[in-house]
């Protein structure tokens, strides 16, 4: 859907180029993440995209057809663009400012009202808080109305530069939920630009890892590029951690799940502990009728059987939708050793250390 070929960009009044050569293409439908430190030309690359800076040689095909051969204003309405920074403008309302684009095409009053609603409810914005101006929002409100913005016009192509930038962690980590719940649904081309290598690995179903003077270091999925980077920059900017990254690719999905130690309430002391041997724990789960909600010490059961002995909640529950750094995380942080997977109240198995390393050297 994007297609950049040798697309090199020197400004004028410098010698070195701010892109270099960049060859990248996104599948239609698909997020690639463009990723790197400050000043290695990204936003420069976004910009040539919807023609806000023209490239000094190499060519740019969208859907096909070459930037070129369209005129401008066609251009940009095929292409929502969420600017570094945000840059609503201040002086008119959300309502104004999410109208911005169906505006210039001249829709009438109630089509644009009407989409506004939309908008708002598709980003999850407060409707009262339509009426406000951009500075009585926080960040992370201001960031929606950004993104709602370049969608207004539903066009197939969206750029964003930074779209989370100046937000909280955990803000942040919650409006990249939201980006991915949207894409679902919508399936834009998205190009997308940030300098968080985790944000990269979260959003991106390609990442392009760009160095100093956009020279592309490498583009891939990016449990490829995690597991085989094509250089020492890129294993740098991956940092120390990315065989731990790595796992929050894999969904626990994938795994077979071990039963674990689980026995009724109704079970004796000398059932409770040949379960807890055969499985080399010295802690037992209880099943409770509708489910397993917790387990007790071996140590602690005593000598009448499990039946009046209160559980000890697990933790952490993972669900068959949780990864398998997540369920790392529960294994080294949880009494048991184990992380404990649920539907609702019920237990569907058990993760241990091992099933996570054997799946990491798969
Ligand atoms: N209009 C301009 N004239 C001259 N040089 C420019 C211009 N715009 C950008 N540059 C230079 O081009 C290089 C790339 O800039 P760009 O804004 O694309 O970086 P970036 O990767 O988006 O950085 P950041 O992560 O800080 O936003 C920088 O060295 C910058 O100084
Ligand atoms: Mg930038």
């Amino acid at each position: 859907m994007i297609d950049l070929r040798d697309l090199t960009k020197v400004f004028p009044g410098t010698t070195a180029p701010a892109v270099d050569r960049l060859n990248l293409h996104v599948e239609r439908g698909e997020i690639a993440v463009l990723v790197g430190p400050s000043g290695c030309g990204k936003t420069t690359t976004l910009k040539m995209i919807n023609r806000l800076v023209e490239p000094t040689s190499g060519t740019i095909r969208i859907d096909g057809r070459s930037i070129d051969a369209v005129p401008v204003h066609e251009l940009r309405r095929g292409i929502g663009y969420v600017i570094q920074q945000i840059g609503l403008f201040p002086h008119r309302t959300i309502r104004q400012n999410m109208a911005t684009v169906p505006g210039l095409l001249d829709w009438d009053k109630k089509r644009i009202a009407q989409r506004v609603d939309e908008l708002a409810d598709l980003v999850a914005l407060d409707p009262d808080m339509l009426d406000r101006y951009p500075s009585e929002l926080s960040g992370g409100q201001r960031q929606r109305v950004g993104v709602a913005r370049a969608l207004a016009a539903d066009p197939p192509v969206l750029l964003m530069d930074e779209p989370f930038g100046a937000v909280d962690p955990i803000v942040r980590a919650h409006l990249q939920d939201e980006l991915l719940s949207l894409q679902k649904r919508l399936r834009k081309t998205i190009a997308l630009v940030t300098h968080d290598i985790d944000e990269a690995i979260k959003l991106g179903d390609r990442v392009a890892i760009l160095s100093e003077g956009g020279h592309l270091e490498q583009y891939g999925p990016p449990a490829d590029i995690l597991r085989d980077p094509a250089n020492a920059f890129v294993a740098d900017f991956l940092g120390t951690d990315r065989g731990i990254k790595r796992l929050s690719l894999i969904p626990i999905s994938d795994l077979d799940l071990e039963t674990g130690p689980v026995v009724d309430r109704s079970a004796t002391h000398a059932e409770a502990v040949a379960t807890a041997l055969e499985y080399g724990t010295d802690w037992i789960a209880v099943r409770d009728g509708v489910g397993v909600d917790g387990w007790i010490r071996i140590a602690d059961v005593p000598g009448e059987g499990v039946a009046t002995v209160q559980s000890e909640p697990f933790q952490t529950r993972l669900t068959k939708d949780s990864t398998l750094k997540e369920a790392l995380d529960a294994i080294v942080s949880s009494h048991t050793s184990v992380a404990a997977v649920f539907d609702g109240p019920e237990l569907l198995g058990m993760i241990t250390a091992d099933a996570v390393s054997r799946e990491i050297l798969r």
